[in-house]
């Protein structure tokens, strides 16, 4: 279904195509019917529901199945039933920041096919909280979803804690896990908050407004801070000890790329922005390796970064990862990826791709 679909969506802008394929995903998502003739139409229907096989634990939340949507494509949470139906086993809405915003002028998103790759530089484009808890509203309750918080690029890099904050307490009662994200390349010096003292005052903060909100409610929600690939050995161990301190529960590794290095000859290299798909591959499963080594499976690895075949998905797992989200290779692939990489896992399971340590339950 997707393939034929695929060359009239291509014949459209990037952004375009992906406002077109997301508006009518968040219309089907307003029916059950709908809904469910989207997931018979690309075969996903009972692959959202826990299958034990593939079920994964991770931060107190069971996921059905270790595939799950990366931050970015429904940066609204405006079609979340549609989206879990065609078989992700979880979805990571956003990045929704304080106030809305328009994010960068256009064009801001560009298709790099030959590389199975996108340059992008959206730059938070977001409805602002109130509206995006309105839309998760809608959203089937039983959905887990990972809410991604980002900061106002009208807010200076000094207040961005306060903005942090905002976009925690704005979530926290409709979020199984909510990812803290300092590694957008598009929101200026928002990668900085990736450095030692920074990203320790951050989570600082932020760990102790978590504790203060599950004291009032009732309920933990673990907190997931998302990475760049472009970190070095040090950062990265550095970070993961700024993890550990901070009783950060997951870590998102990684988001799109500043490096050029194996698209330099594409005449949209030069484009400003992150790149993603298959050219992050190495360079995102070499971070979650780095990160495995430091952390050792206490805290576990959702990994991301051009995933675009089972044997991509392998890599990570084999790296450390313990869950996946896709977004560039569901952009070229469609939902049939996700069944590839499904299909691919039970046959991992019994090769204790999963087996790496459990981390321990706080
Ligand atoms: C158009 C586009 C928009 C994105 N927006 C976000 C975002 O808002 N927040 C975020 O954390 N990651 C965002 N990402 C990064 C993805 O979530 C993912 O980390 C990255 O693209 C690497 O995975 P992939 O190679 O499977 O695309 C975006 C990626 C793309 C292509």
């Amino acid at each position: 279904m997707y393939a034929l679909l695929r060359p009239l969506l291509f014949k459209l802008g990037p952004e375009t195509s992906h406002d077109l394929v997301m508006n009518t995903l968040g219309l089907v998502s307003k029916s059950k019917q709908l809904t469910r003739l989207c997931a018979m139409l690309v075969g996903a229907e009972s692959r959202s529901r826990p299958a034990p096989p593939q079920s994964v634990q991770a931060m107190g939340i069971t996921f059905p199945n270790p595939v799950g949507l990366a931050a970015g494509l429904d940066k609204q949470a405006n079609a979340c039933n549609a989206l879990h139906k065609m078989g992700f086993g979880w979805l990571e809405l956003g990045t929704v920041t304080p106030q809305p915003q328009p994010g960068n002028p256009k064009p801001r998103m560009f298709r790099l096919p030959e590389h199975r790759a996108l340059i992008n530089r959206m730059g938070f484009n977001s409805v602002g909280l109130t509206q995006f808890v309105k839309n998760l509203e809608q959203a089937d309750p039983e959905i887990i979803k990972g809410i991604n918080i980002g900061k106002n690029a009208a807010t200076p890099l000094n207040n961005a804690i306060e903005d942090y904050l905002i976009g925690l307490r704005g979530v926290y009662n409709h979020a199984d896990y909510i990812t803290i994200n300092v590694s957008s390349p598009n929101t200026r010096n928002l990668r900085d908050l990736q450095q030692d003292q920074a990203l320790n005052q951050l989570l600082c903060a932020l760990n102790l407004e978590r504790q203060q909100l599950a004291d009032n409610t009732g309920k933990y929600v673990p907190l997931v801070v998302k990475i760049a690939p472009d970190l070095d050995r040090r950062q990265i161990e550095s970070i993961a000890s700024i993890l550990r301190q901070n009783n950060i529960d997951g870590v998102a590794a990684t988001n799109a790329t500043l490096s050029r290095r194996s698209v330099e000859q594409h005449a949209l290299a030069q484009e400003v922005g992150g790149l993603s798909g298959t050219p992050v591959q190495n360079a995102a499963t070499e971070v979650i390796a780095a990160l495995y080594q430091n952390l050792q499976g206490e805290i576990p690895i959702i990994g991301i970064g051009g995933i675009d075949s089972p044997e991509s998905a392998l890599q990570k797992f084999e790296a450390g990862a313990k869950l996946i989200q896709i977004y560039t290779g569901f952009i070229y692939q469609g939902p049939g990826l996700i069944k590839t990489l499904l299909d691919a896992f039970p046959q991992s399971a019994r090769h204790n791709i999963f087996a790496k340590p459990v981390e321990t339950k706080r």
